[in-house]
């Protein structure tokens, strides 16, 4: 008799009540990565390669997965990674996820791409809230964004600098996700998605409007809408950003400075000179440049030049607590998911995120067992066997 598949357990199983759920273009939009999607499916492999070292007879009874990041205790040395257009994966999404993850104890850190305002999100619920901020051409909606954020209560900013232009992800072009197709194709496209999805459109179509970009609207001739999200970021990003706008940033944000997107050791110990509180290394999860290695073999790599001088946060590829894991042994103070979040909260609600928030801090707790840790500052490279993997 097959599984009963009654309950979703891992990420793969919420990945597929997502992909039922969501109109193709969106689930597409989520799921998908840049070209032929290498780095998309490396990142996720070189994880399962890295072998994890069982150990025994330990007293493994007391186990803590709490740390501190960012002046902030988490239950799990996890956060939510940026995710643009969650509001149209569910119903005013990023509401929803600030308010699981604050509640579970965990940070949420809020996409400039979002449907929900940073407003909307922070008065969701509690718990740390981090802002995802791309560099606008238009440098005073960025301050004032900023500003907002402030206001807001947000308490770390997080900069993206691996998306100075888009990507080109193949099933967003085949999808006119990416601004091509005529008129025809894109009314197709919002005709069969609604009819053949219509517990998503009656609950997020219709009843989770306004589908604005709630962040950028105020800057935006008309209206800023997510079907314009591709033209909107090709236009407004500002592909001219360079360290030397570090400096601008820090004049307008005096909290903890996070950078997005380091990938190269030599780009590490530049955010370090620059006076990043924290990186994060990461590829924006294989959806920019098709072709680089994954984070997770990058890692150790970049710790071994900045470690102990900025919180180091890994995302691309974590998809069980095994993976977080993985990443604290190799240097990360905490381990980002984005993805994985998205397709609970979509395919199974609130609820939904927050079982796979906890399945994702047993996993973890048992994994630190069975490797005979017993705390997060305990855990390093003794809990993996061998040296870790070259990406290839
Ligand atoms: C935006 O950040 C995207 O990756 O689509």
């Amino acid at each position: 008799m097959p599984t009963l598949n009654l309950a979703p357990a891992s990420v793969a199983d919420y990945r597929r009540l997502a992909e039922a759920r969501l109109p193709r273009f969106l689930f597409d939009y989520l799921d998908g990565g840049a070209y032929a999607e290498v780095t998309l499916a490396r990142n996720v492999r070189d994880f399962e390669r890295l072998e994890l070292h069982q150990r025994i007879l330990r007293d493994v009874s007391a186990r803590s997965t709490a740390v501190t990041l960012f002046g902030s205790e988490l239950t799990l040395p996890l956060a939510l990674s940026p995710v643009g257009l969650s509001g149209m994966m569910a119903r005013r999404g990023e509401a929803a996820a600030r308010k699981v993850a604050g509640a579970f104890g965990v940070p949420y850190c809020l996409s400039t791409l979002s449907v929900c305002s940073v407003e909307e999100t922070a008065a969701a619920g509690s718990g740390p809230l981090w802002f995802q901020l791309y560099m606008l051409r238009d440098r005073g909606a960025c301050a004032d964004l900023i500003g907002r954020a402030k206001a807001a209560g947000v308490s770390v900013l997080v900069l993206t600098v691996d998306l100075p232009v888009v990507g080109t992800r193949y099933r967003d072009v085949r999808n006119t996700m990416s601004g091509g197709g005529n008129a025809w194709a894109r009314l197709r496209r919002g005709l069969i998605s609604y009819a053949l999805h219509p517990g998503w459109a009656l609950d997020v179509g219709l009843g989770g409007k306004p589908h604005v970009l709630g962040n950028i609207a105020p800057y935006v001739k008309g209206a800023a809408t997510p079907a314009d999200f591709s033209a909107w970021a090709n236009a407004s990003i500002d592909p001219s950003i360079s360290w030397a706008d570090l400096a601008w940033i820090r004049a307008q944000w005096s909290g903890p400075l996070v950078i997005k997107g380091i990938l190269s050791p030599e780009d590490g110990v530049e955010a370090v000179k620059a006076g990043a509180d924290g990186i994060v290394v990461s590829n924006h999860g294989g959806r920019q440049l098709d072709g680089v290695a994954s984070t997770i073999s990058m890692l150790p790599r970049i710790a071994e030049k900045v470690s102990g001088q900025t919180r180091l946060l890994v995302d691309g590829g974590v998809r069980s607590g095994q993976d977080i894991l993985k990443a604290v042994a190799l240097g990360a103070d905490a381990a980002m998911i984005g993805r994985p979040w998205v397709y609970a909260l979509a395919g199974a609600g609130e609820a939904g995120l927050l079982n796979q928030l906890k399945a994702l801090q047993g996993e973890f707790s048992v994994s630190m067992a069975l490797t005979g840790t017993l705390c997060v500052k305990d855990v390093n490279a003794s809990v993996l066997f061998g040296p870790p993997l070259a990406s290839n």
